[in-house]
């Protein structure tokens, strides 16, 4: 049995109250969606500047009337310190075990273009967060980081404690993020663990707007016979991982007990790295592979400001100290979440 098998088994025999901030993006429906199954209780904040409804419509389409019963949702602002405290001592369901923060402003560029609103949501929100968890006592608080951390550090794979300076306002955030939790383990003796994402992808990723990340953006414009647009020269590459991997890290990273595994940061990938043109090519085979033929070329553009060029995780710290296992490589994730941007973008 894997430590992750052993996990839900506990959980689902032991059930929790987890809070889920951001829970109506793409990240957070998907742990909403994992805990509901697994019988959990959840309370759910978002202020839906980057979430949907839709996304916790289509997870309440997806589990029983009983399981959905056990979600509370509260529409509300990180930004606001009452608010984060007000979810974390008004659960329906009892005291908050664990902490799952997903909320932030997303988006290198978007950071390029609104470095204030980035700096509020993922600093200021940030801190309020963290505060009104520490304060609620609750035993674990796991964060959404970034590979954006490791910025201009030229080394591949990427290893935790080799970072570079950053390259964006929103890779600052990030960075400090982990200095907070850092120092709050430190200081207060609070149990918090960072999860450096990188690039994660799967079903409920939004694919609209100048902000939207890569493989659900070509996608969409795949299954719509739109042009696609490569920055750079296409041998950028990055370490896809697919989200049913993300939803592992975060639930073994909550319940972990073993001492030198808390007050960490962690790599959440797959270890891989894949080009854009390699993706380029992923995609529009697995569509065809669907009955969707994409027959138009990528067309290259100039690179973007604050991109890293290549990206590759090394992940044997979270596979040590988690016992994290990744069951999902880029290729069976796209497969796995194509009928779905089918049945929502065409
Ligand atoms: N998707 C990735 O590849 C990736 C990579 C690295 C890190 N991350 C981090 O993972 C987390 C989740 O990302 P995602 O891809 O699901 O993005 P998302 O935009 O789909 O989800 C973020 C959610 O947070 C909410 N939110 C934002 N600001 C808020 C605020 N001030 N108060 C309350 N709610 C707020 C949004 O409405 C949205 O529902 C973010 O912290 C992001 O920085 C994501």
């Amino acid at each position: 049995m894997t430590k992750y098998e052993e996990v839900q088994q506990q959980l689902s025999a032991e059930p929790k109250v987890w809070l889920v901030t951001g829970v109506a993006g793409f990240i957070g429906s998907n742990l909403l969606e994992t805990l509901l199954k697994l019988n959990q209780s959840v309370v759910g904040l978002d202020n839906f500047s980057t979430g949907f409804q839709h996304n916790l419509d289509e997870v309440r389409s997806l589990v029983s009337e009983e399981q959905w019963a056990r979600f509370q949702f509260v529409e509300g602002d990180i930004c606001d310190l009452d608010t984060c405290r007000h979810v974390l001592t008004h659960s329906s369901a009892g005291k908050v075990n664990y902490v799952l923060h997903q909320a932030a402003l997303g988006s290198v560029p978007r950071s390029i273009d609104d470095p204030i609103n980035t700096n509020r949501s993922n600093i200021d929100g940030f801190l309020n967060m963290l505060v009104a968890a520490k304060d609620a006592k609750v035993d674990s608080f796991t964060y959404a980081a970034s590979s954006s951390t490791y910025g201009d550090h030229p080394a591949l794979p990427k290893v935790e404690e080799n970072i570079g300076n950053p390259l964006s306002p929103y890779a600052v955030t990030k960075y400090v993020n982990e200095l907070y939790a850092d120092v709050f383990a430190r200081t207060y003796g609070f149990n918090c663990i960072g999860l450096r994402y990188f690039n994660v992808f799967g079903k409920r990723q939004n694919p609209d707007g100048a902000y939207a990340a890569v493989i659900p953006k070509w996608t969409a414009a795949m299954i719509q016979g739109q042009d696609v647009f490569i920055n750079g020269d296409g041998d950028t590459s990055r370490d896809f991982c697919f989200i049913e991997n993300t939803v592992q890290a975060n639930l073994l990273a909550a319940t972990v007990e073993c001492e030198d595994a808390r007050n960490q940061v962690y790599n959440v990938a797959v270890g891989d790295r894949t080009t854009l043109n390699q993706l380029f090519q992923s995609i529009s085979n697995s569509l065809a592979l669907n009955s969707v033929s994409y027959c138009k070329q990528a067309i290259f553009r100039p690179f973007r400001d604050g991109d890293v060029r290549h990206s590759q995780a090394d992940i044997s710290k979270i596979s040590k100290l988690l016992g994290y296992k990744p069951e999902f490589k880029i290729q069976d994730g796209i497969e796995s979440a194509m009928p779905w941007y089918i049945k929502f973008l065409r």
